[in-house]
């Protein structure tokens, strides 16, 4: 199993703060937004008895309130067509086994999430990578690069929208270029759809739920832990018009029981979230993600791509190894006893050298933390060596 690059750092960041400095963590997507009071309510006020194990689907209550939710967003589907997991990290690695056999292949921009490569070295199936680049602002390379790629070993090609890390958002027609290659050569369609609130600049989500004549193709990944900053909950689902799909998935979670009970409680509750919480988000956001970038580009040698979705970015700093980087930045720099943790890029690519010198930003903290954050990067640079 590869290590995570958005966690394998964690041991020197807590030697840091136990020698008394303040870490800025850019490195993963724990929001600090605060989690919808309804959905903490629900926890707090109720008075179970028995804390017992769910229908393995999830209850029929809750997916039936997930296609009101998803209604909302012009994805029409049914309460059958829904899984309910521990987490989006369970509903790829659920669909990944249900899909996919040992040695197929899944075709997957990159960069791409890097649990990703720990989800296809879980399930024995190898990632082929389709490269897109940071000059491009990461956008989806010409499909005749997918259609190279396609072998007889090939099962899906898959998608996050918008991206994690680049922050990329697909269009309608990239979507449906996709939808049109999937069909032609029978292969599975995923998309992650994770972060569909956090789009930004007028832009609009495209759903491969929305695409017609994609049901037997289309798979949707789900999760509540960053649209409600439920992280922790550890909720979310598999949504697909494919009965085998949906069948094969069912048997994933029948294996492993239920999601927990409480998340669920919450999540449910969560639904209940008026759309104000995500304006004010969104909001915030994109003033955060403007900051950031605006900042970033100051800095010299450091090249950066404009998000517009989610809420990372890629950076390309003026080092030769964002790994040693990261990791000295935790071990040995401080700027009046603060520094930043940030996620060396390596881990979000499946092919080998790339990414080397960049890394992951989350811009999940205040504006205030993100200002100087970035004043403790630019520090370090001009006095790093490599
Ligand atoms: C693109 C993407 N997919 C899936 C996940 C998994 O999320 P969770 O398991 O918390 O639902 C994450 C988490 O960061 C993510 O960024």
């Amino acid at each position: 199993m590869p290590e995570s690059p958005i966690r394998k750092l964690v041991p020197f960041a807590e030697d840091a703060k136990k020698r008394g400095i303040n870490v800025f963590h850019l490195n993963i997507g724990q929001p600090d937004i605060k989690t919808p009071q309804i959905a903490l309510n629900a926890v707090k006020n109720n008075n179970i008895e028995v804390l017992s194990y769910a229908r393995s689907e999830g209850s029929e209550k809750y997916r039936e309130k997930l296609t009101t939710y998803y209604k909302k967003h012009a994805v029409n589907i049914i309460a059958d067509e829904i899984i309910v997991t521990t987490g989006g990290s369970e509903a790829l690695l659920f669909t990944f086994g249900s899909i996919m056999d040992p040695d197929d292949e899944v075709i997957i921009p990159e960069p791409f999430y890097a649990n990703y490569n720990g989800f296809s070295t879980a399930s024995g199936v190898k990632v082929v990578p389709v490269i897109s680049k940071i000059e491009n602002n990461f956008a989806l390379p010409p499909i005749e690069e997918f259609e190279k790629l396609i072998t007889k070993k090939t099962k899906a090609i898959l998608i996050c929208n918008p991206g994690n890390p680049t922050g990329y958002l697909y269009s309608k027609d990239e979507i449906k270029k996709l939808a049109k290659i999937v069909k032609k050569h029978d292969l599975f369609l995923i998309s992650d759809e994770v972060y569909r609130e956090f789009v930004y600049d007028g832009l609009t989500h495209h759903s491969v739920m929305q695409e017609p004549n994609l049901e037997q193709h289309a798979i949707m990944i789900d999760s509540v832990s960053k649209r409600y900053s439920m992280c922790g909950a550890r909720i979310g689902c598999i949504v697909s018009k494919n009965k085998e799909v949906i069948a094969t998935a069912l048997k994933f979670a029948q294996a492993r029981l239920s999601s927990p009970t409480y998340a669920l409680i919450a999540s449910e509750a969560a639904l209940e979230t008026p759309q104000s919480y995500f304006d004010d988000v969104i909001i915030e956001y994109v003033d955060r993600r403007n900051t950031l970038i605006a900042e970033l580009q100051k800095i010299d040698g450091v090249k950066v791509a404009k998000p517009k979705g989610a809420f990372y970015c890629i950076a390309e700093l003026p080092v030769k190894d964002a790994d040693n980087f990261a990791q000295w930045l935790l071990e040995e720099f401080n700027l009046n006893h603060e520094t930043i943790m940030v996620a060396p890029a390596a881990g979000f690519y499946s092919t080998k050298g790339l990414g080397s010198n960049q890394v992951r930003i989350a811009y999940v903290l205040k504006k205030e933390d993100l200002l100087r954050s970035v004043e403790i990067l630019k520090a370090a640079l001009e006095i790093y060596n490599d």
